[in-house]
């Protein structure tokens, strides 16, 4: 069974309130969700390997680390998931992009794809997927099986707010799939959507509505 992380530190925690706000400005929703991204990307790439290497400093040899195994891709689901990658990047800067387009039928809430690009390398890449929303968990367990059917081995999923509902469905789907989350919220609305959560991430990101 996946493990399922949920960030509870303090600067993580604040920027998450003001995220909810329904006052909250298109213009700071995006750089809140930029920097909750980057704050958790710190969080979920704490278990990367690492090797020694030596470093000549102006005064002597130092004996230092730096990452080792494979490398990263980061893998956005659109469009939510784009408002992430800024904040991965700052903190990754030669990490490669892939996207996957899923929209949710509104009403039979099941994912439709229309986009689907990686980099040519994917499968010898370990990829954290992110999208600030994990609701029925529909889009995620979709977006994982189009990774894994490319030859993707190792998948993180990193969003900002998950549902019991879309924890539970990725954990049947995929239960080699680590889940990071910033809240972990109480159940979906006859919607789909996550009560208490912030409403429509992708029209607060780009101001659609
Ligand atoms: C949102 C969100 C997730 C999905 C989550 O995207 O960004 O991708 O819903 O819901 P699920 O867990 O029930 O699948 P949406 O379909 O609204 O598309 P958008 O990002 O283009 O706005
Ligand atoms: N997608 C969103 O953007 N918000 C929700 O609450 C659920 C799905």
């Amino acid at each position: 069974m996946s493990n399922v992380h949920v960030f509870d530190h303090p600067l993580i925690q604040h920027k998450l309130s003001i995220l909810r706000d329904k006052n909250t400005s298109v213009k700071e929703f995006r750089e809140l969700i930029s920097e909750i991204a980057m704050l958790m990307c710190f969080e979920a790439t704490r278990d990367l390997p690492l090797k020694e290497v030596e470093v000549e400093t102006p005064v002597a040899v130092a004996k230092c680390r730096t990452i080792a195994g494979k490398k990263l891709a980061v893998v956005p689901i659109l469009r939510a998931g784009l408002g992430m990658v800024d904040g991965m990047v700052t903190m990754m800067p030669n990490v490669k992009v892939g996207h996957v387009g899923l929209f949710r039928d509104p009403d039979t809430l099941e994912p439709v794809k229309y986009y689907f690009k990686m980099p040519p390398d994917i499968s010898e890449r370990d990829v954290i997927i992110v999208d600030p929303m994990l609701a029925t968990g529909g889009s995620a367990v979709a977006a994982v099986q189009f990774l894994k059917e490319v030859g993707v081995k190792h998948i993180k999923l990193m969003c900002i707010i998950g549902a019991p509902e879309g924890v539970k469905a990725m954990q049947e789907a995929h239960p080699d799939v680590d889940i990071y989350v910033a809240a972990l919220d109480d159940h979906l609305n006859e919607h789909g959507y996550i009560v208490p959560g912030l409403g429509d991430a992708g029209d607060r990101i780009f101001g659609t509505k």
